[in-house]
């Protein structure tokens, strides 16, 4: 029966589409810089969002409504100086206005105000008080609010003389906005400190995870002090990972144990065997079972030491440059051509010996079946690459993954030489395995196989 879907919604269409891929790119990739950018951003936004509203409305109507107080209080000294009736009232007023208005009058003579100050930027006090002054008062008048900082000094021209007034700049003015900044801020900044130090205790199991889990998928052995903590979803990651990890140690151990228990008993007939066949009358028949019996011996032994394996090894550094010396001094003397390259540091870390045996399978086939071979180690990026080619006659695609098997053989249709069990290659893939990478077989531009060997660098 069909099901009804809700349709598709895909807002990130037309030209909107590579903004999820810019935001992609621009992001941090850690969970822990995400995890802060997700506390950040929306406090970030919310101080904006107050900071803009306030500032916009509360501090500019507080402002004016000082400037309007402290104009009024100009305006009524100038009418009250305007209406004197002596010399001795105008003192009277300028000490009034002192005393009970908190402003600074002076009465000058007549003279030309001075130049308009030019106007600051940024200062919303400068032009509320020169609106308010035109409204209250309508005369000629000057301002300099930037001047001295504490106090705004206000000039009006009257009918005969100049009327010069210090006020204190925060009484016509909403100063206080620096102290809301700075708990703002303050706030904000201690919030942070908590969320940052609660946060990388939250984060640090999940990275010893990450690691132990990348760790074991190299082969290398766990942190000793790798234990579940954390959060509860964390801990169960964690305990799980330790329960997986133990349970393919011990299937490791099991299979090894077997294959070698098994190989061992069947080297206790073989000897057996060889000891009866030698006490037989002579016969013709007797040097083919001998050479059954040697070509059962070196399965046996191949598979010994395919059972042995080489997870035991400890994690080490290999330097690549003699080995590859090695397979050159080899290849000449079988008169064959070996090629080799290093790109990036020769010394890798990995299991010395194993590492060593899985590059030495790979050049043995390459020598065995082409007469020219090519050997590459990349260690550059992410992974270490080691690619092995020849020019030999390949493997088709479809066998490929079949001789990956032990045991399995595509040389008795071709030239069947001394040696070679088929284990060489489940040996090595067995290692690059264990190492965390793989082996993967193409055909080399040089006509034969090409062998490319790829574990974390
Ligand atoms: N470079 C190569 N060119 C062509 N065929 C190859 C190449 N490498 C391997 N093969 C084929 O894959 C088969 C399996 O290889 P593998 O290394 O596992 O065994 P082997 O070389 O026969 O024996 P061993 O390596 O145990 O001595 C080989 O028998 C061979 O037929
Ligand atoms: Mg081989």
């Amino acid at each position: 029966m069909r099901r009804w879907k809700l349709p598709k919604l895909d807002i990130w269409r037309g030209p909107l589409r590579p903004i999820p891929r810019i935001i992609q790119r621009f992001m941090p990739k850690g969970l822990y810089p995400r995890s802060l950018i997700i506390i950040i951003a929306p406090m970030v936004l919310l101080q904006c969002v107050v900071t803009v509203v306030f500032m916009e409305r509360h501090w500019q109507m507080v402002t004016q409504r000082l400037s309007q107080a402290v104009i009024q209080d100009v305006a009524a000294v100038t009418d009250l100086i305007e209406d004197r009736r002596s010399d001795a009232e105008l003192k009277q007023i300028i000490q009034i206005a002192r005393d009970r208005m908190n402003l600074n009058v002076a009465f000058l003579p007549p003279a030309p105000l001075p130049a308009p100050a030019p106007k600051p930027f940024f200062n919303i006090l400068d032009g509320i008080l020169s609106d308010e002054i035109k409204d209250r008062i309508g005369r000629p008048f000057w301002i300099d609010t930037v001047g001295n900082s504490r106090i705004v000094e206000i000039r009006i021209q009257l009918d005969d003389g100049i009327l010069r007034v210090f006020a204190p700049r925060n009484s016509a003015y909403a100063s206080n906005t620096q102290i809301f900044l700075f708990w703002m801020v303050g706030t904000s900044l201690v919030l942070l400190i908590i969320a940052v130090l609660f946060l990388r205790n939250q984060i640090r199991p999940i990275q010893a995870l990450a690691a132990a889990a990348e760790g074991f998928g190299r082969g290398q052995p766990m942190p000793p002090d790798f234990r579940p903590r954390g959060a509860s979803e964390v801990r169960r990651a964690s305990l799980a990972f330790i329960q997986m990890r133990d349970r393919i140690e011990r299937q490791i151990e099991q299979r090894t144990q077997m294959l070698n228990g098994v190989s061992h008993d069947l080297r206790t007939v073989l000897t057996r065997f060889r000891l009866q066949l030698a006490l037989l009358p002579e016969g013709e028949d007797q040097d083919e079972l001998n050479a059954d019996i040697d070509e059962m011996q070196r399965m046996l032994e191949g598979y010994l030491a395919f059972a042995k394996g080489e997870a035991g090894e400890d994690v080490g550094e290999l330097d690549l440059e003699p080995l590859l010396k090695k397979f050159r001094a080899e290849a000449q003397i079988k008169g064959k051509t070996l090629v080799t390259d290093i790109v990036g540091d020769p010394r890798i870390t990995v299991r010395p010996d194993a590492f060593g045996r899985m590059v030495t399978n790979l050049v043995a086939n390459a020598m065995r079946h082409g007469d020219e071979i090519r050997v590459v180690a990349n260690h550059e990026g992410r992974w270490l690459t080691v690619t092995v080619e020849d020019d030999g006659p390949g493997i088709a695609p479809e066998q490929r993954e079949d001789v990956f098997k032990p045991f399995v053989r595509l040389d008795p249709a071709r030239n069947i030489d001394a040696g070679g069990t088929g284990l060489g290659l489940a040996i090595a893939r067995d290692i690059a395995r264990a190492h965390g990478g793989d082996i993967l077989l193409s055909e080399s531009k040089m006509g034969g196989l090409r062998a490319l060997i790829r574990v974390p660098g």
